[in-house]
C-alpha cells in the first residue's frame, strides 16, 4: 500500500519568512520548514507534498486538485486568508479532507481582526504560537490521523 499523501499549504507572504518581521514569524525560511516536514514525513510513513501561493485562486486550484488526486489531508497556514477567505473556506468545505491549521505567532496575541479565522471550526486542530514547531506537531497529528483512518 502507497504510503498516505499529506498537501502542505502556505499562504501569502510566507514567501518571505526568514527577512519577514523576524520578531514576529522568527528567522526560519519557508525552505527550512519545507525541509523539517519532510524529514519528519519520512519518520511517519507519509508522503508530503507543498504549494505556497501569494493568490487565493491558486491556493483554490490546488485544493480541488488535491482532493481529485486522493490526498488524504492538509496542513496550512493560510496566511492572512485565515482572516478574510470565505472562498478558501468554503474550497476546504467542498472537498471534506481533514484540515490542520497553523500560525506561527500566537494570532490571538496579536491585533483584534487576526483574532477571527474562517478556518478554524472546519479544522482538526488548530495550533499557534509555536513557530516553526507547530508545522512539525500539525503533520504529526495529521499523519497519525490518516494512518489510523486507513487501518480503521
Ligand atoms: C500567520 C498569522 C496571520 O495573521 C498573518 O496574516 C500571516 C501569518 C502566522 O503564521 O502567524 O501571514 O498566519
Amino acid at each position: 500500500m502507497k504510503p498516505p499523501l499529506l498537501l502542505v499549504l502556505h499562504g501569502p507572504n510566507l514567501n518571505r519568512l526568514g527577512q519577514r518581521e523576524p520578531d514576529i514569524y522568527g528567522k526560519t525560511t519557508l525552505e527550512d520548514i519545507d525541509g523539517m516536514l519532510r524529514d519528519e514525513a519520512s519518520m511517519l510513513g507519509v508522503s508530503v507534498e507543498f504549494v505556497q501561493s501569494n493568490h487565493e485562486g491558486v491556493l483554490i486550484d490546488a485544493i480541488h486538485h488535491a482532493a481529485d488526486r486522493g490526498v488524504a489531508g492538509i496542513l496550512m497556514n493560510p496566511g492572512a486568508f485565515t482572516h478574510t477567505s470565505v472562498a478558501l473556506r468554503d474550497a476546504v468545505a467542498a472537498v471534506g479532507l481533514p484540515l490542520v491549521e497553523v500560525h506561527l505567532s500566537n494570532v490571538h496575541r496579536r491585533e483584534p481582526f487576526r483574532h477571527h479565522s474562517y478556518f478554524s471550526d472546519l479544522a482538526l486542530a488548530v495550533l499557534c504560537g509555536l513557530g516553526a514547531e507547530g508545522y512539525r506537531v500539525g503533520l504529526r497529528h495529521l499523519a497519525h490521523h490518516t494512518l489510523a483512518a486507513r487501518s480503521a
